[in-house]
């Protein structure tokens, strides 16, 4: 008898079948940690025989990881002292369809294990948790089989309640009587193995309930008294691999003969309490609608949360190491949710660091590009096309410029918008040549170029990449008085992002912007917002500058204005500015192109009216409310404006990494920065209800 996890490995089903498919599954299960045998509520208790809980720990233990090894996700639910039967958790309850329905315990020593079981559905986050007004025992009695559900009564289960669970899950339940004491549960007498097939032990049931199987399952595997008698039928099928008792070969071999895969454990020392390898284990079904159709393995939605295998690694080996991604391996999109290529769905809380404001695949967005598509894709600047102008209007027209610069990725508008404040320096200015000077922030993020890594002050960000960049000068993010002190005659710009993301949603003083402004129109020094991150829609106002009645010289866009698309950016300013710049000092192949063209018009219409920001004003208010709600609860400071917003964690509950590895694991997706910041930045489509379901999983993470 081995305790090892047994090989898994896949062998061809058996001809003459049809092919056997594994579905991936979520499980519940309970530890034996307070497992005993002490009262005797079916005759396979014996109070006077005692258990070896070290050994009924490791077969329990060897049980999880077979199902683990099979690529199933098990989720373990706290046994709770006084309650040794919680061990076999398939009583707890019956979910379907992402909806659980609690147990109402048959007899007084198993009836507190309702109330944890409940629990544990509401903190697993499955929305509908019921209670039925009858006595019934989960999944001891109801085996879902396809789409109808194959119900016991007779020890356990009342009869009335069949039609509660009928009710409740809208799936027919078909009452089968149980006759023999032994097979108190149908669970004990009647085994699943896909859809269609199941197994059964015909003695233990009613003449008319056998009559009743036969019809419904003329292909039944009949099980013998002698595998009836180790509970051979209470096994785990993911419709492929069959985990059952190793104490039942005929069993077996009739299952391997139908052409799955048996895959046998010893769980003796769970026996004494009169349960086996089902009563052990809890399906989690998770909704239909969370189920990935273009999937075959349909896996847990946002109702049923767990450990994706995803979560434990993504080994990307041909991918450079330059990101230390969260290991969630994203298959599709939409609005404010994505979906993992194991099906499991997480609320994006991130938006791609804004570029996502409205949604993943926002349709509007999507019709333009495919329109797009269909026609023109691609011209470069040495031609013109017919999407160029009408979009650079439009976006000139929102930040109420004259001319646009369209380029790629943000770190090119940057890199951008400081050669034009260069050029306008020694044309317009009269700076001398090569001597411009450029003022940063402490604490910026403006891309990942050489010049712009030159002006950083992040360590990983720019040691190792010498030399650099010259003519920039840095000043605290904040502080007018360095700013003023920091100016000369060479000074061509200041260069700022009116809220700081990548530094954790840094807000700056109140008057720290117009302040600014007032240095730079009073110095003869452009004012470049850097709105990549903060702009258009994000903090509730097209631009973050906004919030301060600013008006900058020059806005460097990118991120949401390629509509979660693909990268578009664009720096904009007035022609005493940008048209500084002349053919052939500067380009790009792709920026501009027709297809990115189009995606950036739709979106400048699409914030023409102001509803995408009112939304994230609205929305951010509520969001901010809800996380103020944790401060000296886990959470030293909340920042931010809109839907943005930046969080200093207690370094005491873990790293900002920690959290958000927690957060996945709770089914949301956010970043950290700066070793204890979590930022929150969700798509804009993001719901009233969304932002409470994310702040009830954001507690559980903290919690740990
Ligand atoms: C304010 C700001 N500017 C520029 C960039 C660089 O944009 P990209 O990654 O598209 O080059 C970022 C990216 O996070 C940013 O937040």
């Amino acid at each position: 008898m081995t305790l090892t996890t047994p090989d898994v490995s896949v062998r061809p089903a058996t001809t003459g079948f049809p092919a056997r498919v594994a579905r991936t599954r979520s499980y519940a299960m309970t530890p034996p940690t307070h497992f005993t045998v002490t009262y005797a509520i079916n005759p396979w208790m014996n109070p006077s025989v005692g258990v070896d809980s070290d050994r009924a720990m490791a077969q329990w233990e060897c049980l999880r990881r077979t199902y683990e090894a099979l690529g199933h996700t098990v989720h373990t639910v706290d046994a709770q002292p006084g309650l040794p039967d919680m061990v076999y958790a398939a009583n707890g309850g019956l979910v379907v369809d992402g909806t659980a329905i609690a147990a109402r315990f048959t007899f007084p020593e198993r009836a507190a294990e309702a109330g944890h079981y409940a629990r544990w559905f509401r903190t697993a986050g499955i929305r509908q948790v019921h209670q039925t007004t009858g006595v019934q025992e989960g999944e001891g009695d109801f085996l879902v089989v396809g789409d109808r559900i194959l119900a016991g009564t007779g020890f356990r289960t009342h009869p009335d309640t069949h039609a509660e669970i009928a009710a409740l899950t809208g799936l027919p339940v078909i009452t089968l009587d149980l006759v023999d004491p032994r097979f108190y549960h149908l669970d004990t007498a009647l085994g699943v193995l896909d859809e269609r097939t199941i197994a059964y032990y015909p003695p233990a049931f009613s003449a008319a309930s056998r009559r009743l199987l036969a019809e419904l399952h003329p292909d039944a595997i009949i099980a013998t008294d002698a595998d009836a008698q180790v509970l051979g039928l209470n096994l785990v099928s993911d419709g492929r691999h069959v985990v059952m008792t190793d104490a039942a070969p005929h069993l077996e071999s009739q299952i391997r003969r139908a052409g799955f895969e048996p895959i046998t454990l010893d769980l003796s020392e769970l026996l004494k309490g009169g349960g086996g390898i089902k009563c052990c284990t809890l399906e989690l079904r998770p909704a239909a609608d969370a189920r990935q159709s273009a999937s075959e393995e349909p896996m847990t939605g946002p109702n049923i949360i767990g450990t994706p295998r995803h979560l434990e690694s993504s080994p990307e080996p041909h991918v450079a190491h330059n990101y230390s991604p969260l290991p969630v391996v994203a298959a599709t999109a939409e609005g404010a949710w994505i979906t993992d290529v194991d099906g499991y769905r997480y609320l994006d809380c991130l938006g791609a660091y804004s570029a996502v404001n409205f949604g993943h695949r926002n349709p509007e967005i999507v019709a333009a590009a495919t329109e797009q598509l269909h026609r023109l894709t691609l011209t470069s600047r040495a031609f013109g096309s017919d999407q160029l102008e009408p979009f650079c209007a439009a976006l000139a027209a929102l930040c109420e410029k004259d001319l646009v610069l369209p380029m790629n990725t943000g770190a090119e508008a940057v890199e951008s918008a400081l050669k034009v404040a260069r050029k306008w320096g020694y044309d317009v200015k009269g700076v001398p040549a090569g001597a411009a000077e450029i003022i940063v922030a402490g604490g910026n993020f403006h891309g990942r170029t050489i010049s712009i890594i030159s002006f950083s002050d992040d360590d990983s960000a720019r040691d190792g990449f010498g030399p650099y960049t010259p003519g920039f000068v840095r000043v605290p993010f904040g502080d007018v008085d360095a700013m003023a002190a920091a100016i000369t005659d060479h000074t061509v710009a200041v260069l700022v992002e009116p809220i700081q993301g990548e530094a954790g949603i840094i807000v700056p003083p109140e008057g720290y912007l117009p302040a600014v402004r007032r240095l730079c129109t009073d110095h003869d020094v452009l004012m470049i917002a850097d709105e990549i991150q903060s702009g258009l829609g994000r903090t509730g106002k097209t631009f973050a500058c906004q919030h301060w009645d600013v008006v900058p010289d020059v806005y460097t866009l990118g991120k949401a204005l390629g509509g979660g698309v693909l990268p578009v950016s664009a720096v904009v300013a007035d022609a005493d500015v940008l048209g500084v710049l002349h053919p052939g000092e500067h380009g790009s192949t792709f920026g501009g192109n027709p297809l990115a063209a189009a995606v950036g018009h739709t979106v400048v219409r699409m914030l023409a009216d102001g509803t995408w920001q009112a939304r994230a004003a609205d929305l951010g208010e509520h969001l901010h409310a809800r996380l103020r709600e944790f401060v000296g609860h886990g959470v030293l400071a909340v920042r931010g404006k809109g839907l943005w917003a930046g969080l200093d964690i207690d370094p005491q509950l873990g790293t900002g990494k920690e959290i958000c590895l927690r957060l996945a694991q709770w089914s949301v997706l956010a970043k950290d920065t700066h070793s204890s910041t979590i930022r929150f930045a969700p798509p804009l489509v993001i719901t009233h209800d969304e932002i409470d379901w994310m702040i009830e999983r954001f507690a559980l993470a903290l919690r740990g």
